[in-house]
């Protein structure tokens, strides 16, 4: 057997946080779609952030995450996307080993947040999920593609897919493409480090 099976069900993340550069876009392309299940479920980020009440954006607003993969890479939590501008989030639910307060890239010191404060960014950011716009997509023919803007959209794997047995094998085969820019904290630092 070829290919990943169980992919995207850890949770709500966008692709490549374990990157210094997040992908910029996600390619999902449905090759053999099964009978029932297999959903992918996709939240517009901006509206994630924006829906964090002013307490929390103050806490939040210095906050970054932490990769539990490869160069345990730390990326903003919040940031601005780099071509629109808006506040988008840099966010993996099932490849984060802890969050770190205002993280400076140039002394690589993490100054990790204690379980409490943890908890509360996980808290936060699951709460503004389950109150933002959820587009649920059924798959439902071979061929049927999307295309995201990985860094402006948060996606996980929606329901779980029936078994082979019943609803056939389902293939969703997916390209990402490279991306260009680090996330960046504030206008300051994107002008240095973006582009
Ligand atoms: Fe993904």
């Amino acid at each position: 057997l070829l290919g990943c099976t169980g992919v995207g069900m850890s949770g709500w993340h966008i692709d490549g946080t374990f990157r210094s550069e997040p992908y910029s876009h996600s390619i999902y392309h449905m090759v053999s779609v099964a009978k029932s299940g297999g959903d992918t479920m996709f939240i517009p980020l901006t509206e994630v952030v924006e829906s964090f009440s002013p307490e929390q954006r103050e806490f939040l607003d210095h906050v970054w995450m932490l990769s539990d993969r490869r160069n345990h890479l730390c990326h903003p939590l919040i940031y601005l996307h780099p071509l629109t501008g808006r506040p988008t989030m840099c966010f993996h639910q099932g490849m984060t080993s802890g969050f770190v307060r205002d993280y400076d890239p140039t002394s690589g010191k993490l100054d990790l947040l204690n379980e409490e404060e943890n908890k509360s960014v996980i808290s936060a950011i699951q709460s503004a999920i389950e109150s933002a716009t959820v587009y649920s997509h059924k798959w439902l023919e071979t061929g049927d593609f999307i295309l995201s803007d990985n860094l402006a959209v948060g996606h996980r794997a929606g329901s779980i897919p029936s078994s082979v047995e019943t609803a056939g094998l389902r293939i969703l085969h997916r390209v990402t493409v490279a991306g260009k820019t680090s996330p960046c904290k504030n206008v300051l630092q994107k002008q240095e480090c973006c582009y």
